[in-house]
């Protein structure tokens, strides 16, 4: 039996580094998987990547931005009519931006706002039927080390970060008479191609990103998404039974 036989699980944020090893994880676990992206083609590929690696898993495309209020309750009915039930939320969909908090214009704010943060609050309300009727429902909000490891030069997404890890716990408590647990992760660096990406950018390769030797974690390294992607599979499942309300650390002991 896998450790998801038979739920249904909704990931945002499904074409990223870290959503898409999750939704690969959780497809080995048994569960079948709602993908939702902004980006329709990597959605495909990421989706076409996981049926060519998991025989017989069960995944569902929406292409859909969840910054948009209404998208919240058209993605779940989606998810409901293709799927079934709905048994995890993991809101994992995200945005970056570099200005300084003295220079962070109305713009940038409402639109990081909207993704990072209100996304994960519209999805769960309209998710939260489903989940009180499943019995064993379950969010996994994807939250960041620097939601309380401070740093300069990204103070709206730190913002956005450490407003999850508030939703999170207050969640936890409106929803614990309804059976429901909601739990935060926090990465710290992750190996995604996001951040390849960046490095070719600047130009330097995805290797040097693998090599390099990383000062404020302890354990020296970037992480691998799939080495995030099991403490989501956890607290999704039902060995996470009495885990509720917590923010599970997966940053290999960030110290900024
Ligand atoms: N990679 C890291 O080092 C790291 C560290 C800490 C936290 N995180 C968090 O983990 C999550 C995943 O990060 P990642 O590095 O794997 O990849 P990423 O940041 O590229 O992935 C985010 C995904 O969200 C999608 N997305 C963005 N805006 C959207 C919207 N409006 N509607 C729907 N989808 C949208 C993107 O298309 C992308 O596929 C993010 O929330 C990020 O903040 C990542």
């Amino acid at each position: 039996m896998g450790r998801l036989e038979g739920k249904v699980a909704l990931i945002t944020g499904g074409a990223g580094g870290i959503g898409a090893a999750t939704a690969q994880l959780f497809c080995e676990e048994g569960a079948a998987v709602a993908l939702v992206d902004l980006e329709g083609p990597a959605l495909g590929e990421a989706a076409a990547r996981i049926r060519g690696q998991v025989a017989g898993a069960q995944v569902l495309e929406i292409a859909a931005d969840v910054g948009n209020e209404p998208a919240a309750a058209d993605i779940v009915a989606r998810v409901l009519a293709g799927l079934g039930a709905l048994d995890v939320l993991v809101n994992l969909a995200g945005i970056r931006s570099y200005e300084p908090l003295a220079e962070a214009k109305a713009q940038t704010w409402q639109k990081i706002l909207a993704v990072n943060l209100l996304s994960y609050a519209y999805l769960a309300r309209e998710a939260l039927p489903a989940l009180r009727q499943s019995g064993r429902g379950a969010i996994v909000n994807v939250s960041s080390t620097h939601a309380v490891n401070p740093r300069v030069g990204m103070g709206q997404y730190d913002v956005t970060k450490a407003g999850i890890l508030s939703m999170t716990r207050t969640l936890a408590f409106e929803e614990a008479p309804n059976r429901v647990r909601v739990n935060a992760v926090c990465p710290g660096l992750t190996l995604t191609p996001f951040h390849v990406r960046r490095a070719m950018q600047a130009g330097r390769t995805e290797n040097d990103l693998r090599t390099e030797q990383v000062d404020h974690n302890l354990q020296r390294r970037w992480a691998d998404a799939r080495e995030v992607a099991f403490p989501i599979l956890w607290l999704a499942s039902d060995e996470a039974s009495f885990v509720t309300a917590s923010t599970v650390m997966v940053d290999g002991g960030t110290r900024v």
